[in-house]
């Protein structure tokens, strides 16, 4: 056990609370001979762009990583609960993907896709054995933006139309694809987004067709087949939805809307496209997020960035060859990517999700983690919605139950508790009052436990 001084809420007092004890663990991070706190701090605001922006009143400073725990500068440990952001779903440095990369490195660390190499066809047929058989080509990049970008150029070209269309509140990232991103926190005051509409999010929990409406989900589709009707020429070139929208707060869709919200856009001629840059390779307790209604859903794109390299830089588009060869007609390039080394990593994370039953711990833990969570409403009336799937949880904060007023700054505030009590968790959602729990795959019960722990003592101390 050890104490950590906190502030209350008005500020006056500083309360000395006993920290629950984290789950052991047999590891000693390095010592760390780097740049001082104040000496990175001032650097960091002296020479990167302001748009990066930190994290914390007191801005963390990460060292070392390991398995589903970071280390600050004086090695402190921390539990992950974000994973960078949906990203190190096969926990941080492991020994396999390091093994892959550093291999690779020293045998061809880049020549260009213009030339036959093994390590990108070796994986590309792995990666498509993981998708319905009608998915059996692939393009690779090098992050989600330019995944989304790409899956929706293809979207145009094959169809011959123009309008695509988006959720509300949904993120598929920046460049080109800042269009479809429909949450104005990460649209820049630009023309941008020409051709792309947005459709209302079937928030179950927010919008304005609640979960108790048996029609709920047919009139969320049928929002969609207006704006085609009466927004658009009648026909489309293609929609795209994350299966559980993670910057709008972890939602999952509810259960049948994107089966029939792909039938609508079918009907207008459009291409379906599941964006699994943060549900994919085993996050929601299924391998693709779009499997979590088991109703046979069968995207024509899906876009991967992420979880696909565990903190290497590498994203796919995987479609249909009928509709990737509506892409020929110039050439795309793309220098970096199927770059050797993001192969050899994404190789290796497929091993890893598989050899360490990565898929069902997120399925068993995350059940287990959001039960837990949902418990904790009869204690807090703060909590208003849990929700998720698997390893992807999203816990609304909430001034009023009744009112449902976002509880932006009792979220900040149970963020900031939450670190110096030793777990690393990130806001989301249109209002900015959602808690984000994404930890790395890897984690165990008592890990869980711990986050569920220091939750409630952060919520005790507001
Ligand atoms: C669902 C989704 N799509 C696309 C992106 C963009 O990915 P990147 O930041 O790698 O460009 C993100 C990033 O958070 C995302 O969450």
């Amino acid at each position: 056990m050890f104490t950590v001084l906190v502030k209350t809420n008005d500020k006056t007092n500083l309360l000395r609370r006993t920290l629950s004890k984290m789950p052991p663990f047999n590891y000693k991070p390095k010592p760390y001979t780097g740049d001082s706190y104040e000496v990175a701090l001032k650097k960091r605001r002296a020479y990167v762009h302001p748009s990066v922006e930190l994290y914390y009143d007191k801005p963390l400073m990460i060292v070392e990583g390991k398995k589903q725990y970071l280390f600050d500068e004086k090695g402190r440990r921390y539990l992950d609960a974000i994973a960078g952001i949906s990203v190190i779903n096969c926990g941080h440095c492991h020994p396999k993907i390091v093994k892959a990369t550093t291999d690779q490195l020293n045998t061809l660390q880049h020549t260009t896709t213009l030339y036959l190499n093994n390590m990108y066809t070796n994986y590309a047929e792995k990666l498509l054995k993981t998708l319905p058989k009608k998915l059996d080509t692939v393009y690779f990049v090098n992050s989600g933006s330019e995944a989304t970008t790409l899956a929706m150029n293809m979207c145009r070209t094959y169809t011959n139309n123009w309008d695509m269309i988006s959720l509300r509140g949904g993120y598929h990232g920046m460049g080109a694809s800042m269009g479809l991103t429909a949450n104005s926190h990460y649209k820049q005051p630009l023309p941008q987004g020409f051709g792309i509409k947005h459709v209302r999010s079937p928030n179950p929990y927010r919008g304005p067709y609640l979960e108790d409406d048996p029609n709920m989900v047919d009139k969320y589709v049928n929002e969609i087949h207006d704006l085609i009707q009466c927004g658009t020429c009648g026909e489309v070139a293609g929609f795209i939805a994350e299966p559980i929208q993670g910057v709008a707060g972890g939602i999952p869709l509810p259960k049948g809307y994107l089966k029939k919200a792909f039938e609508v856009v079918r009907k207008a001629g459009g291409i379906c496209i599941a964006d699994e840059v943060q549900d994919g390779f085993g996050r929601t307790g299924t391998m693709w997020g779009f499997q979590k209604d088991e109703d046979g859903l069968e995207p024509d794109i899906i876009t991967m960035a992420k979880g696909i390299g565990n903190g290497f830089p590498l994203g796919a588009v995987v479609t249909t060859k009928e509709i990737a060869n509506s892409f020929t007609k110039r050439f795309h390039f793309n220098t970096f990517g199927g770059n050797p080394v993001a192969m050899a990593v994404g190789n290796a994370v497929l091993d890893v999700i598989e050899e360490e039953n990565l898929i069902e711990n997120a399925r068993v833990l995350g059940k287990y983690l959001k039960g837990k969570l949902t418990k904790l409403m009869d204690k807090h009336d703060v909590i208003g919605n849990v929700r998720g799937k698997g390893l992807m949880i999203g816990v609304e904060l909430v001034k009023d139950r009744k009112t449902k007023e976002p509880g932006c700054q009792i979220t900040l505030d149970i963020l900031e508790n939450m670190k110096e009590l030793g777990v690393l968790t990130l806001i989301a959602g249109v209002y900015s009052n959602v808690l984000r729990i994404k930890p790395p795959l890897c984690i165990t019960k008592e890990d869980a436990d711990f986050i569920v722990d220091v939750f409630d003592e952060a919520i005790q101390m507001l």
